[in-house]
């Protein structure tokens, strides 16, 4: 069987202030009726016989009265993709043996082609054991994602000669210019070639806690918070990457909204509830809930107003929200 792992768990970071640790970006409806997490477990059904959804403590009650059809996998802490994908995985194979594990995560807008490319590439991870990504064409060097370096392409995929994650700008463009492609954070695998490739990394000490029958708590407490990218995906010789060609957009960060949502004449995108009017301004990404905003002689922002909280932050430099977010929780 095909199992779809959903993760929501993130606090959406970059999006701050509409995403708030007590309100992440998967809950929100930022860009239509439907929430992030309720797109995500209705294009899950499409691709798995069966939809778990892995998130922190804090989220749990709110996933189950949002997915009540859903199995809920709990993390006892919130310690990114690493140890949240091992820890579920590891259920998994408890729970069902043999079967591939499609792991999706809940902040991604997707088009046309979807179900059938993850279908494609959950029958690659079966067939060859390996740790399937899905490779999408980049249009810009952007330092969000993580870089797949392709080999040879055999039978609709090739090895990942190396995966490099959110580099820097300079960096980004070398990898554009050289074919690399996009990771699209998607992954399939069977819960062995996980487990055995996380045994090889800084998630082992969870799997032997685990292995020893300690409980979640003790097994979360043993290891570093680390996404799969760096824990993994950048170590494992055993990474293959799978080209698809749907429509693709992590709405990470304030500035994806001006690719997922049309524009005014001025250029302005609104996200939410938001009246806008702008003055001689251009291009800006505007969201907020239930406010008019003003904008004169200024271009390129994003300008966010959620609840009691303001944001504005030049689009290009959107990426940099989760270093203020982090800056903020510090002085909490
Ligand atoms: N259960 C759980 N627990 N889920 C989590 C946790 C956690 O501790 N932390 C994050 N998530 C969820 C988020 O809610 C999101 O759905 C997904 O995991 C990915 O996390 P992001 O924080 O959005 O990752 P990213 O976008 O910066 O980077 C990843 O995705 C990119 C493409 O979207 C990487 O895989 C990149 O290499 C990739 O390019
Ligand atoms: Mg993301």
């Amino acid at each position: 069987p095909v199992v779809a792992l959903v993760l929501a768990g993130g606090t959406g970071s970059r999006l701050y202030p509409a995403s708030r640790s007590d309100r992440p970006k998967q809950f929100l409806s930022l860009f239509g009726e439907e929430s992030l997490l309720a797109r995500t477990i209705a294009r899950a059904r499409e691709v798995a016989d069966e939809v778990v959804v892995s998130t922190c403590e804090g989220y749990a009650d709110e996933v189950r009265e949002r997915a009540p059809d859903a199995e809920v996998i709990v993390e006892p802490a919130g310690k990114d993709t690493g140890p949240a994908l091992a820890y579920a995985t590891y259920r998994i194979r408890e729970r069902l043996g043999e079967c591939v594990v499609a792991v999706l995560p809940s902040d991604h807008r997707v088009g046309e082609g979807f179900a059938e490319a993850i279908r494609r590439g959950a029958r690659v991870a079966a067939r060859t054991g390996r740790l399937v990504t899905f490779g999408v064409e980049p249009t810009r060097p952007d330092t969000g994602y993580g870089y797949l370096e392709p080999g040879e392409f055999r039978d609709g995929f090739a090895p990942v000669v190396a995966f490099h994650e959110k580099p820097d700008a300079e960096t980004a463009r070398e990898y554009v210019a050289a074919g690399h492609l996009w990771n699209a954070g998607i992954f399939a695998w069977t819960p062995e070639a996980l487990l055995a490739a996380a045994r090889d990394s800084p998630l082992s000490p969870m799997i032997d806690a685990l292995d020893e029958g300690a409980s979640a708590a003790e097994a979360f407490d043993r290891v570093p918070a680390v996404s799969i990218d760096y824990a993994v995906m950048e170590r494992t010789a055993d990474a293959v990457v799978v080209p698809v060609e749907f429509r693709w957009d992590d709405l990470g960060a304030w500035d994806a909204l001006e690719r997922v949502l049309p524009a005014d004449d001025d250029g302005t995108v609104a996200a939410g509830d938001v009246e806008v009017r702008s003055l001689d301004a251009e291009d800006n990404v505007v969201a907020a809930d239930g406010k008019h905003v003003s904008l004169v002689g200024v271009s390129d922002l994003a300008v966010v107003a959620w609840g009691d909280r303001v944001l504005v932050v030049p689009k290009d430099r959107a990426q940099a929200v989760r270093a203020l977010v982090d800056d903020l929780k510090d002085r909490d």
